[in-house]
């Protein structure tokens, strides 16, 4: 009887037992994609073995990074609905040494819809993840700006959040809300996650009266978690993604990227 036959795949280990950090905020446009692709990139480049996932259906993140990635077709959600498979086999190396991806995959809206009516939805990442886990240093998860199955599954699979947000209002509502979730995840799924960090972006300083009180409401409310520093708005990476390249590899030598560097150093080691 099939309910019996517990019938084991053989999985191939590795010994290695990454640290997974989703990127999340719960509005659009903040830099949840930009900060997830440039973060993977420098992590690379320093040596770690780094697999970047996109949950997000609008595939930004592949295309944010296309001329560091082939063109391969995604089966991702064929994972997420069968998450027995062994995702590892849906996982390519880019063309920059220790970075990894899972191909962007446009059927994830109707995946998650499918997802979103079975037993265990909550914990089908984490599941697919235990093989990569082994392979890899750090699996960072670029996640959708709404709360859905797949932004919860990221958080259920995750050790850290990383959150970033612009000096609007508006993102710091978005704060807010993505917190009340984590509670209920806290309370319900995964008492393990934290918050690595709340990171600052598209910061304007022509507006600096608009953004100082946003800017002390921040710091009031989350100073041990505001991460240094900020990251102005510049035309470097909408260059950058224009050409499907990581900052560093449209232009190190940009004072932006060295703040990004030292952003990503101050955030982990
Ligand atoms: N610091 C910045 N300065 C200028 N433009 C930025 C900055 N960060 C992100 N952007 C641009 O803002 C847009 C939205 O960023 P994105 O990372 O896609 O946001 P999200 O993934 O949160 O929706 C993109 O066009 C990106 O190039
Ligand atoms: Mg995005």
């Amino acid at each position: 009887m099939a309910f019996f036959s517990k019938k084991k795949i053989k999985k191939n280990y590795g010994n290695k037992n990454a640290t997974i950090i989703s990127i999340s905020a719960q509005k659009g446009g903040v830099g949840k994609t930009t900060f997830s692709t440039n973060f993977a990139v420098s992590q690379a480049l320093k040596g770690k073995k780094v697999l970047i996932i996109d949950l997000d259906s609008q595939a930004h993140t592949q295309e944010a990074l296309y001329y560091h990635f082939g063109e391969n077709e995604s089966e991702f959600s064929d994972y997420i609905l069968n998450p027995k498979k062994d995702l590892m086999n849906s996982v390519y190396l880019s063309k920059i040494d220790n970075l990894y991806y899972i191909p962007a995959d446009k059927d994830l809206s109707r995946t998650e819809k499918l997802l979103s009516s079975e037993i265990g939805k909550e914990f089908v990442l984490k599941k697919l993840l235990d093989v990569p886990k082994t392979h890899f240093d750090l699996i960072i998860i670029d996640t959708p700006p709404h709360f859905g199955t797949l932004t919860l599954n990221a958080l259920v699979a995750s050790k850290y959040v990383v959150i970033p947000t612009e000096l609007s209002n508006l993102s710091t509502d978005g704060i807010n809300d993505l917190l009340e979730n984590m509670e209920l995840v806290v309370d319900n799924y995964n008492n393990d996650i934290d918050i690595l960090g709340i990171i600052i972006n598209k910061v304007d300083y022509r507006s600096r009266k608009t953004n100082e009180p946003i800017l002390t409401e921040l710091k009031d409310r989350f100073s041990d978690y505001l991460i240094q520093p900020y990251i102005p708005m510049s035309s470097l990476f909408k260059k950058a993604q224009l050409e499907g390249k990581s900052i560093f590899h449209y232009n190190k030598n940009h004072k932006v990227s060295h703040l990004f560097e030292e952003l990503s150093e101050n955030l982990i080691d």
